[in-house]
């Protein structure tokens, strides 16, 4: 601590804190533009001025200091504020009655009427450059920007995306876009930071322009001319004045504009932001506050909300007749549903039903949907997607540290030392995990390691990058394990004191020698031996992966040989440690905390154990069935084999997204009854009998758990569409239909309910959960919750963590003759999945209209192919048609096909074929033969996909270069740097 002295008033301050932060956090306003604590100093705008010991200095750029006297109002420092500031209005143009970003938010506004600005000694001079609207989510209007630099430090430091910088050098300094492109033709993620962060309307989200003010959808001629009229009524009555006007029109749009906090309804990061609503438009995304995010979202979570107003959204319940839908009444729908269940139960039995929850929905709804099949119907026929992607890692954790969830946090992973990411497309799958991979790697020294098919994004960052065999992971994981035992690099006192089961896991890897490793997976000894060395030297390593090591016929094994090398490395138990499989959908980690698990109550609690059935039982009064029930593999089986005969199914693209999709299509057609729960007529519809409009997550209540175990509160942002429902309230009506007697009058009580019965989620409640808090599970009666697990034991009962061996298959689906070509598959990062949601935001469709299959040029090459080509893609299972788009991310034989198309789905050509221990289809073991067409189309990816662009990285906004000017000096006198941080 150190106390100094604010404007006479004595403060403490934290050790190394910014001056900025503590002037802030001691109530003094303070002018300051750039300076944005999520950016840390920028240094570009010098409001922030203040006298320190009779100095002049940036307090953004100053470390607090034992004894420092402090004036903010001297008049030094106040002349340097107002001058500073007046540079800077030489860049804008104040007409914020008529501007859409007079919201009471707006810096260079408030800024102005903090420093009581009345006339402007530098004229505002027009910069020679066009308004750029050429990207389809966001506008740049040169004359508006003020060059503070935010947009540059956020695009370059925390998204790392590195598109912007600014010519200081040359006599019109603006933002860039790699170097000078357009922005729709430049390397622009659309991933929103820069605008989110932009102190006023330079940078600005289309869907504010013409609708947030009361005046600003005037047209451009009218809208120009009362900006003349401000501008000449200015001299004479100063600003004073003109702001008033605007506060009381800025006043007026509190009452129209809405702001509500969300989350994200994508993947499993868990972003959270505030909705900005004018009646059912959706304004703009503002992330500031997630615990997870910050101010980061990428291209779906800022801009892809389409889907909410699209005009395909059902609203109305249909039921099937003959081959076509009609119309009904809620009523109507659910009483079929409820008697259709009904004789199918009395004719077969409550085995014969299966449910199938959503991971886009709530935790609330989730637990609804497995009380309705096992206390209301009598069944554990209950799963969720994580069977598709997530089992195999929640087994691999199971097995080896005790619970089924990332072992850290967020921060940990930027904490660490070295990453090593296996199998996943971490940029495009979790593009703000990757941001803060990719600033960490960028700005601290953090060494990555990446082991992936495809040259991705993060391969192309990596210090080093291997490219092994597919399917080959467990191999060479296992045989880094053994060298690191075999060469006393192991974390010997950490076995010692928290491992179990070292002797037959050493026995385990015999077969696992450097030497046979390379030659199973390809990649050189000399590298693999460096990546052992790597980590050894590590003082804190996280492991990532995701799908491209789960969605294999070993993905639960090799799950288990990551975490077993984590464990043999000591690293389990500090910050900057641990196991991260990433998990894919925003609430896949909810689904099955709550229960939507054939083997699992709430909280992983066994449905074998009598102890755990009674506890339910006494809270729900019903018996309740013991034996495991039928994950969605087997549901699929079942439905072949004549055993199950109906289905509830909420939210799942379930006859695209499931491996082999053709045999699946084939069980649902099978089905007696089928009801499918969505908010659009998805091609599983097709199936059904009875289509149920659900609600998207803007318009609901509930709660989310994120790939941290982070369980956040989304509010309802707007009502349900007319005719739609909450997806907890469509089940409560069948359950109650059904005669189970439910009165959830609201979310909040169903979590409760949770809580009570669940020891995992024992302290969990609305309250803890209010606005912005969270809370990572296991949580506490009391509250206390874990972000990082295994502090102080691993979750078994002797406290101690097991090394599981794991020996070596191989995958299966390998290239033969006739299928000679390995085909990969996976997400993009403007699409979720099949893009059932994303398809429906103009902009995404304009960026990135259509699937692909990408093929490397040294294939290409072979086969006569260009990017547009036409090829046949046929498996052992079926086929596809599709363009192929030529490309280095690929390598040699190897194809990628990212899965965001429900006309040609690579679900077609993948198998039956699965994990073993989790039933997870092996999605990534597929072979194809390619049958190229005759016709070549249109690249598959627009010139404006920002694949095509020319990042221009460099340290943040670098302001030096800004004050090297020949025209720049420091506002006020004698401005002196003090120690300051970058
Ligand atoms: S990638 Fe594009 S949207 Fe994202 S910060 Fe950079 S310029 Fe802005
Ligand atoms: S566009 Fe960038 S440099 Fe210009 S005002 Fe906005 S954040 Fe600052
Ligand atoms: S999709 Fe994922 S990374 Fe993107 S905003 Fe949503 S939660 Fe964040
Ligand atoms: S806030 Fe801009 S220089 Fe300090």
């Amino acid at each position: 601590m150190a106390n100094v002295a604010i404007d006479g008033v004595v403060q403490e301050a934290q050790p190394d804190e910014l001056l900025i932060d503590l002037i802030n956090r001691s109530g003094v306003s303070l002018p300051h533009v750039c300076y944005h604590p999520q950016l840390g100093p920028v240094q570009t705008c010098d409001t922030c001025m203040v006298e320190v010991n009779g100095r002049t200095v940036r307090a953004c750029a100053t470390i607090v200091a034992e004894g420092m006297s402090i004036s903010t109002k001297s008049a030094k420092a106040s002349a340097a504020q107002v001058e500073a500031f007046d540079r800077i209005l030489s860049n804008h143009m104040l007409y914020c009655t008529v501007c859409d970003n007079n919201n009471g938010n707006c810096t260079v506004h408030n800024t102005t009427k903090l420093l009581a600005i009345e006339h402007q000694r530098i004229p505002f001079q027009s910069k020679p450059y066009e308004v750029d609207n050429t990207n389809p989510f966001y506008r740049y209007d040169p004359d508006q920007c003020i060059l503070c630099g935010r947009c540059v430090e956020a695009c370059q430091n925390v998204e790392v995306n590195e598109t912007l910088s600014i010519n200081w050098e040359d006599p019109n300094p603006r933002v860039l876009w790699d170097g000078g492109s357009t922005i729709g033709e430049s390397s622009c993620v659309s991933c929103g930071h820069c605008v989110t962060v932009c102190p006023c309307n330079a940078l600005m989200e289309k869907t504010m322009l013409g609708h947030a003010g009361f005046l600003t959808s005037l047209k451009k001629s009218a809208l120009s001319g009362m900006i003349d009229v401000v501008k000449g009524v200015e001299p004479e009555t100063g600003y004073g004045s003109i702001l008033q006007v605007s506060e009381a029109e800025e006043a007026m749009r509190e009452h129209r504009i809405r702001k509500t906090k969300t989350v994200c309804t994508y993947c499993g990061v868990g972003c959270s932001f505030d909705v900005w609503t004018k009646d059912r438009h959706i304004l703009k995304v503002a992330p500031e506050h997630g615990p997870a995010n910050g101010i980061s979202t990428c291209v779906k979570g800022k801009f892809g909300w389409g889907h909410i107003n699209s005009e395909d959204r059902l609203t109305t319940p249909l039921i099937r007749e003959g081959d076509k839908f009609r119309q009904a009444g809620w009523d109507e729908g659910l009483s079929l549903v409820a008697r259709r269940l009904s004789e199918i139960k009395a004719n077969d039995g409550p085995d014969s039903l299966a449910f199938i929850s959503s991971s886009k929905c709530t935790n609330e709804e989730s637990y609804l949907m497995q009380k309705l099949a096992r206390a209301v119907i009598g069944t554990n026929n209950v799963d969720n997607c994580s069977r598709y992607c997530q089992s195999p890692a929640t087994q691999g954790l199971f097995r080896t540290v005790g619970y089924g969830g990332d072992s850290g946090s967020i921060s940990d992973m930027e904490k660490a030392d070295l990453v090593l990411i296996i199998g996943s497309n971490t940029a495009e799958s979790h593009p703000v995990i990757a941001t803060r991979v990719k600033s960490s790697h960028k700005l601290d020294g953090q060494k990555l390691i990446v082991s992936d098919l495809r040259e991705h994004e993060m391969a192309r960052r990596a210090d080093l990058f291997l490219h092994p065999k597919p399917g080959t992971d467990l191999f060479w994981l296992n045989a880094i394990s053994r060298y690191l035992l075999d060469n006393n690099l192991a974390h010997t006192k950490f076995l010692d004191q928290w491992v179990n089961g070292l002797d037959d896991y050493r026995k385990s890897l015999e077969p696992f020698t450097m030497e046979a490793a390379s030659r199973i997976s390809g990649v050189p000894e000399e590298t693999l031996k460096a990546v052992a060395h790597m980590i050894a030297d590590a003082k804190a390593m996280c492991i990532l992966w995701a799908m491209g090591v789960t969605q294999h016929t070993q993905g639960s094994d090799t799950s288990t040989a990551i975490s077993n090398l984590l464990l043999v490395t000591g690293n389990y138990m500090r910050p900057g440690t641990g196991a991260y499989p990433l998990r894919g959908h925003n609430n896949v980690q909810g689904a099955s905390d709550h229960g939507s698990m054939p083997n699992m109550l709430p909280g992983y609690q066994s449905v074998n154990d009598p102890e755990v059935r009674q506890r339910f039982e006494a809270d729900w009064k019903v018996k309740l069935p013991s034996t495991k029930g039928l994950d969605n593999h087997q549901m699929v089986e079942a439905i072949h084999a004549g055993n199950l005969k109906a289905m509830y199914l909420i939210g799942e693209e379930m006859s695209i997204v499931d491996s082999n999709a053709n045999y699946v299509g084939d069980a649902f057609a099978k089905l007696d009854f089928f009801v499918v729960q969505d908010i659009f007529f998805s091609n599983t519809c097709r199936y059904a009998d009875v289509v149920l409009p659900g609600a998207p997550s803007l318009e609901k209540e509930g709660t989310f758990t994120s790939t941290e175990r982070r369980i956040q509160r989304l509010y309802q942002v707007l009502e349900p569409l007319e005719g739609c429902k909450p997806d907890w309230k469509i089940t409560q009506g069948i359950a109650n239909q059904l005669g189970a007697g439910w009165h959830y009058q609201h979310p909040s009580e169903v979590m409760d309910e949770i809580a009570s019965l669940t020891p995992m989620f024992a302290g969990v409640n609305y309250e803890r959960l209010a606005g912005y808090k969270s809370l990572q599970w296991p949580v506490a009666a009391d509250g206390t919750d874990e972000p990082l697990l295994y502090i102080k034991r691993f979750a078994f009962p002797d406290g101690k963590a097991r090394l599981f061996p794991v020996s070596w298959i191989g995958p299966t689906d390998q290239p033969d003759s006739e299928f000679d070509l390995h085909l990969n598959n996976g997400r993009l990062l403007e699409h979720f999945h099949e893009g059932n949601l994303t398809y429906r935001t103009e902009g995404i469709r304009e960026k990135t209209p259509d699937t692909f299959v990408e093929v490397s040029p040294e294939l290409a090459e072979e086969r006569g192919i260009q990017s547009g080509t036409w090829v046949q893609l046929v498996s052992r299972y079926g086929q596809v048609r599709v363009r192929a788009l030529v490309t280095d991310r690929v390598h040699g034989m190897e194809l990628y096909m990212p899965m965001n198309s429900v006309e040609s789905p690579v679900n077609r050509l993948t198998s039956s074929h699965t994990d073993p221990v989790t039933n997870t289809p092996a999605y990534k073991e597929t072979s194809v033969h390619m049958k190229v067409l005759a016709e070549v189309g249109e690249s598959p990816l627009p010139r404006i996909n920002s694949r095509f662009g020319h990042p221009t990285p460099q340290n943040g906004v670098e302001v030096e270069r800004k004050w090297k000017r020949a025209d720049y000096a420091p506002p006020g006198n004698g401005l002196v740097q003090l120690q300051t941080k970058q």
